[in-house]
């Protein structure tokens, strides 16, 4: 469980341990594994340490991640695409059950042709971005993480490894309440969902949890988003 020490993270841990499931937690702190996901070093470091306490995993979840805010965009890329990508493909071949990749509703911001990491030119696009550039590199990197879920199907499913994406609206957690301290925070405040509240982070854990478990068994390469609706109601006819 990647970015186990906070928010939806820790929400997922909490569920998991209520099963009486053993969690190997991955955070920067206040983790069974201490890695920065930032770097190649720090996620090669979070394979070998999850690999060194559990030699085989009945689950997997990628959900350690940073918000627009944050002051350098490239660490956006850097966490929230290669963090979990690069810990998904690490463990897959100690992975007996299902996996489970945080992305986020803001993926639907991007399309996949006009991503900029699909052409590996993010750094130039970033460089071009001005004040917006914290704003698309979340987007943009949660739009190639649910691609790579997605393209990973065939050969996790052939492996009898079930992988699927959940992408939160808003949900109240100390990276939200970052973003609503920004100069996003504007934009944050006037996201709209019909269930007219933010999402609770033990409402985003209940779905992963459904989704490692054994009732999901055909659930395999799809997203669920998890938004009070907003999804919906921003874009009825596309799905
Ligand atoms: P959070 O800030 O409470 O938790 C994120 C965790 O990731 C923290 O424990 C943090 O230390 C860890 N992390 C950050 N950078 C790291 C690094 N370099 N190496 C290792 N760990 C690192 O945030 P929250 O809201 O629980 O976010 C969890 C996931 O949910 C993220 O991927 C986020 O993008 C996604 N999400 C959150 C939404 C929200 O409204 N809170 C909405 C949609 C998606």
């Amino acid at each position: 469980m990647t970015g186990s020490a906070s928010g939806i993270g820790a929400a997922v841990v909490s569920a998991l341990r209520a099963d009486g499931r053993d969690v190997v937690g991955v955070d920067l702190r206040d983790a069974e594994v201490c890695a920065d996901l930032s770097t190649a070093d720090g996620r090669r470091a979070a394979v070998d340490g999850v690999l060194g306490l559990a030699g085989e995993l009945d689950g997997l979840v990628v959900c350690a991640g940073l918000g627009p805010h944050v002051p350098d965009p490239r660490q956006i890329i850097e966490v929230n695409y290669r963090g979990a990508v690069e810990v998904l493909d690490g463990l897959f071949p100690a992975l007996r059950g299902a996996a489970v990749a945080v992305s986020s509703s803001a993926l639907t911001m991007t399309k996949w042709a006009d991503n900029p990491i699909s052409r590996g030119e993010e750094a130039a696009a970033l460089a071009e971005a001005g004040e917006y550039a914290g704003h698309l590199a979340y987007s943009w990197s949660k739009n190639a993480l649910t691609v790579a879920v997605r393209r990973r199907v065939a050969e996790w499913g052939a492996a009898g490894v079930r992988l699927n994406t959940v992408a939160p609206g808003a949900v109240d957690t100390p990276l939200l309440q970052a973003g609503l301290e920004s100069r996003f925070g504007d934009a944050i405040r006037s996201y709209q969902a019909p269930i007219p509240r933010r999402g609770r982070p033990e409402e985003i854990a209940s779905l992963i949890r459904y989704l490692l478990g054994p009732d999901a068994g055909y659930i395999h390469g799809a997203q669920f988003m998890i938004d009070g609706g907003s999804d919906a109601l921003m874009r009825p006819t596309e799905f």
